[in-house]
C-alpha cells in the first residue's frame, strides 16, 4: 500500500510503510502548496529535471532532512555541488534503493537550472510496496510510452495537462491510452495563467476512453 499526496504542480510525496519519497519538490513559490517546505519529510527526493519549479525547495529539504537526491547525472552533480548526497543516474537506467526500485525514462523537453545544463529530462518509473508508479515529468506525448506501458504494469500515472511547456488535456488522454495506466491523475496545471486548465475536463475525457483518473485536491491523498 502507498499513500499519496498531491501538493500542486508536479510536486507529489509517496509514503511508503518506511520511507516518504518526494518527487519534484517545488513548494515555496507554488500557490498550489498547502504544506511548508519545512513540514516536509523526506527519506528519498527523485528530480524529473532541472527546472525551477521542479528541482524547487530540493536543496533546503535535503540538507534538513539529510535526505538523498536522485537525479539524472548532470543534476545529481549539481546537488552534489550543492552539498547534498545524491545518487546519479542516466535515462534508461533503473537502480534499487530501501523503498524500492526507481528507473529513468525519456521525456521531451529540456533541463536547465539557472542557466546551468542538467543533463536530460526524464521521467521515472518508481515501483515500490507492489505498485508502479510513472511520473511522467514534463513532457510532450511521445509515441514510446507505448513501450513504457509494455514493459511495464502502470498501477498509476502522474501526467502534465497544463500545455505551454508539455502535453495538454488532449495529448494528455492520448498519453493514458498508449501507457495503459490504472489511474491516471493529472498534474502540472494552474499553477501559472499559461497552464491554466481544468483537470476535470481531463477527467471527463479520460473516462470517455474508458479509463480511470483520480483529480487529487491539492494538499490531498490517494491510497493505491
Ligand atoms: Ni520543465
Ligand atoms: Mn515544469
Amino acid at each position: 500500500m502507498i499513500k499519496i499526496t498531491y501538493h500542486g504542480h508536479s510536486a507529489v510525496e509517496i509514503k511508503t510503510e518506511k520511507h516518504n519519497i518526494l518527487i519534484d519538490p517545488f513548494i515555496t513559490g507554488n500557490k498550489h502548496a498547502r504544506i511548508k517546505h519545512s513540514d516536509l519529510k523526506a527519506d528519498f527526493i527523485v528530480l524529473t529535471h532541472g527546472h525551477e519549479d521542479h528541482v524547487g525547495d530540493t536543496v533546503e529539504i535535503a540538507k534538513r532532512t539529510n535526505a538523498t537526491v536522485i537525479a539524472v547525472h548532470e543534476l545529481s552533480n549539481l546537488m552534489i555541488s550543492n552539498g547534498l548526497n545524491s545518487h546519479g543516474m542516466g535515462i534508461g537506467g533503473s537502480r534499487q534503493f530501501p523503498f524500492g526500485t526507481v528507473k529513468y525514462t525519456i521525456a521531451h523537453h529540456s533541463s536547465s537550472y539557472s542557466g546551468v545544463y542538467t543533463g536530460n529530462p526524464a521521467g521515472v518509473i518508481i515501483t515500490a510496496s507492489g505498485k508502479t508508479i510513472y511520473h511522467a515529468g514534463d513532457t510532450c506525448l511521445f509515441l514510446d510510452m507505448k513501450l513504457i506501458g509494455e514493459m511495464h504494469s502502470i498501477d498509476l500515472a502522474f501526467l502534465p495537462i497544463g500545455d505551454n511547456y508539455t502535453m495538454g488535456i488532449d495529448d494528455a488522454v492520448k498519453a493514458v491510452e498508449f501507457l495503459n495506466c490504472k489511474i491516471a491523475v493529472p498534474v502540472h496545471f494552474g499553477t501559472f495563467d499559461v497552464i491554466d486548465t481544468d483537470p476535470n475536463e481531463f477527467k471527463r475525457k479520460v473516462e470517455s476512453i474508458g479509463r480511470k483518473c483520480e483529480v487529487i485536491p491539492f494538499g490531498g491523498e490517494l491510497t493505491i
